[in-house]
């Protein structure tokens, strides 16, 4: 199966995951503003924790060129940091789509809501696997 990996990495150690899969093509999801680590600990983790997406920058990329989609990001306040949430606006249906979250404690509270919105775009959820860093 074609896949496409598309990663948020703020630190490093979810792009390690991102390219550890082997993945066709792997691409990095860039936030349109820098993210500093208080920005990413004040509105970020709230932005994380309630499920919004940040802007980023466009993906150099046709998304329906691949059969199978992972998004990764890591953990903030329990929630997929924001890039995440703006590339499952981007995804096109039909899509197999595996979810890696990245986390210091290996734990996320975000699975049903990732999955909503995989299936309202019109795609399955393959997988969801917390990992710890
Ligand atoms: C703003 C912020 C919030 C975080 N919130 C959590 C959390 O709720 N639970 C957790 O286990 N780890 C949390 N972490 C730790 C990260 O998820 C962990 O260090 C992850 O591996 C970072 O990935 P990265 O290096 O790809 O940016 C947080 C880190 C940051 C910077």
């Amino acid at each position: 199966m074609k896949t496409l990996a598309l990663y948020y990495s703020r630190g490093g150690h979810t792009k390690k995951y991102a390219e550890a899969l082997g993945a066709e093509a792997v691409l990095e999801l860039v936030p349109t503003r820098r993210v500093g680590i208080l920005k990413a600990l004040a509105l970020g983790c709230i932005a994380a924790a309630r499920g919004r997406a940040w802007r980023i920058e466009p993906l150099d990329v046709n998304l329906s060129d691949f059969e199978r989609i992972v998004l990764l990001a890591p953990v903030w306040a329990g929630g997929a940091a924001p890039p995440l949430n703006a590339a499952l606006e981007l995804l096109p249906p039909g899509k197999t789509v595996d979810v890696r979250l990245v986390s210091a404690g290996g734990k996320s509270a975000c699975r049903e809501r990732i999955k909503a919105k995989i299936t309202e775009r019109g795609c399955a959820l393959g997988s969801f696997e917390d990992i710890k860093a």
